[in-house]
């Protein structure tokens, strides 16, 4: 609390300047100062999911408009050595940044450039899609149910990775989506991660925000 309170303050003091600033620079007020302290709390982050939460070249998934929880518990188990990253930064992120970081990329329109994509693989993974993940991966990826993250869009090559990530070993199934696997070849998966990745992103009618 008094940490809070005193980051405040000290916020406050610098806050005349920045505004005048801000408007000089920006032509406006509330929105400049806004982006000013997201680029703040993302700074660590930028490099590869920029301010936005896209990622920057294949392979980096985009964070943009994921529910706030979800992004909450990723961090968290990447703090706690649950989830397996190659990025040490993750494992680093201090305690206080975990909510506000979690809160500015769920923030985000989840608008996604979309990645090129296999047509054969993406009709075939519309059926295990049907068959095997639409009960929690609900709206073709496009919002969560039973804790699932927003997949649509997805960057292919993150979505490939993780995919099999679990088939693996090296990431924990979640609850029941062990069962949702059983029997399927790298090549039902990998087709499954290229129908996601081709899926048109909406904004979940909850979660619009203008
Ligand atoms: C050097 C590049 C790099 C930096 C810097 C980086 N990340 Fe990542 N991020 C990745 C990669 C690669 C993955 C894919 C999984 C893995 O290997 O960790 C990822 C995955 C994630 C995920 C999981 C996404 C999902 O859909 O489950 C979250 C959340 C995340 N990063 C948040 C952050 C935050 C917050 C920061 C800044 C504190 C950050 N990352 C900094 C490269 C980076
Ligand atoms: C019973 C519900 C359920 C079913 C069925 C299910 N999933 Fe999931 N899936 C989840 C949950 C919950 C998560 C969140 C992961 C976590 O907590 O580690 C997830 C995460 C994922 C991720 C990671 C996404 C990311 O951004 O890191 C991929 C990839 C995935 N699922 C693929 C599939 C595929 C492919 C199928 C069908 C073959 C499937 N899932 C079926 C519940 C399910």
């Amino acid at each position: 609390m008094a940490k809070n309170s005193s980051t405040r303050s000290v916020g406050k003091a610098c806050f005349g300047t920045w505004l005048v600033t801000a408007a000089l620079l920006f032509g406006s007020t509330a929105s400049g100062v806004l982006g000013a302290e997201s680029t703040e709390i993302t700074r660590n982050c930028n490099e590869c999911h920029g301010t936005d939460g896209l990622g920057f070249k294949p392979g980096l998934p985009h964070l943009n408009g994921q529910p706030e929880h979800l992004l909450t518990s990723m961090i968290n188990a990447f703090r706690q050595g649950t989830r397996p990253t190659k990025v040490k930064m993750h494992r680093d992120i201090p305690d206080a940044d975990v909510t506000p970081l979690a809160k500015h990329y769920s923030q985000q329109k989840a608008q996604r450039p979309k990645s090129a994509t296999n047509p054969e693989f993406v009709a075939r993974g519309e059926t295990v899609h049907l068959k095997r993940c639409a009960d929690c991966h609900v709206d073709n990826g496009r919002d969560s149910d039973k804790e699932a993250p927003l997949m649509a869009a997805q960057d292919l090559n993150y979505l490939i990775e993780q995919t099999l990530a679990f088939k693996t070993g090296v990431r924990k199934f979640p609850f029941l989506m062990d069962g949702a696997y059983k029997d399927l070849t790298d090549d039902d998966l990998t087709a499954a991660a290229h129908f996601f990745a081709a899926q048109e992103q909406e904004i979940p009618k909850k979660r619009r925000r203008r």
